[in-house]
């Protein structure tokens, strides 16, 4: 299975939103191998993906996402998709809706907490409500290690609907699932 390309280039504020091509593998594989990224980019103590892993997360995942590097003064610093949504739970309570997610991660770690992250989380969300008329857009399962990411989709718009409490061990003691409506969105 190849990645499902796409030719959408989104222009931020600061930001550029650019197509994930079969190219970008050799910066993919450094950021999901940086375990500071890892503790904050996943719910699990991943520390470490290799390249098969790698290239069958994202193949998998464009299959029903739209997935972009995103590229700061014309450097790749990050990755980002707007996914179909996946998770029933979240389904049945929307039916008839048309409901994706946003996920993301700014692997170079110097440019966090700058604003980039809440500029991507804008324009995709507009990118969803505005070309593929969204109904519902999702942050999914966010642990309060990661107040940062809370933040930036706060700041993007949305809101938390559901507060999770973890099994103890997890690095999180809670996760959030946050959403944003088209109607919110205007
Ligand atoms: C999560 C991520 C995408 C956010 O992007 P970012 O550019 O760092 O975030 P922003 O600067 O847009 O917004 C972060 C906000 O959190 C705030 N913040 C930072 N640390 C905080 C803390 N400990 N407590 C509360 N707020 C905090 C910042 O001050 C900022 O808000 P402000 O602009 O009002 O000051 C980025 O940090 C990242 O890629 N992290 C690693 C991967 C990851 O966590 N992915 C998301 C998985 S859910």
């Amino acid at each position: 299975m190849q990645l499902r390309e796409h030719t959408w280039t989104l222009q931020g504020d600061r930001i550029v939103l650019r197509p994930l091509t079969e190219g970008d593998w050799d910066i993919l594989l450094k950021w999901n191998n940086d375990p500071e990224v890892l503790y904050f980019a996943e719910g699990d103590d991943v520390e470490s993906r290799d390249l098969e892993q790698i290239r069958n997360i994202y193949r998998g995942i464009s299959q029903n996402a739209f997935c972009f590097i995103i590229e700061f003064e014309n450097t790749a610093i990050g990755e980002c998709w707007l996914q179909e949504m996946n998770l029933e739970c979240i389904l049945e309570k929307y039916p008839g809706k048309d409901c994706r997610r946003i996920d993301l991660i700014i692997g170079e770690k110097r440019l966090w907490g700058q604003g980039l992250g809440t500029d991507v989380i804008r324009t995709l969300t507009r990118f969803g409500f505005e070309h593929e008329r969204s109904d519902v857009i999702f942050g999914i399962d966010i642990g309060d290690h990661n107040p940062r990411s809370l933040k930036a989709f706060q700041k993007a718009g949305y809101r938390i609907i559901t507060k999770i409490e973890e099994p103890s061990g997890r690095k999180a003691k809670f996760s959030y699932d946050v959403a944003i409506t088209r109607e919110e969105a205007v």
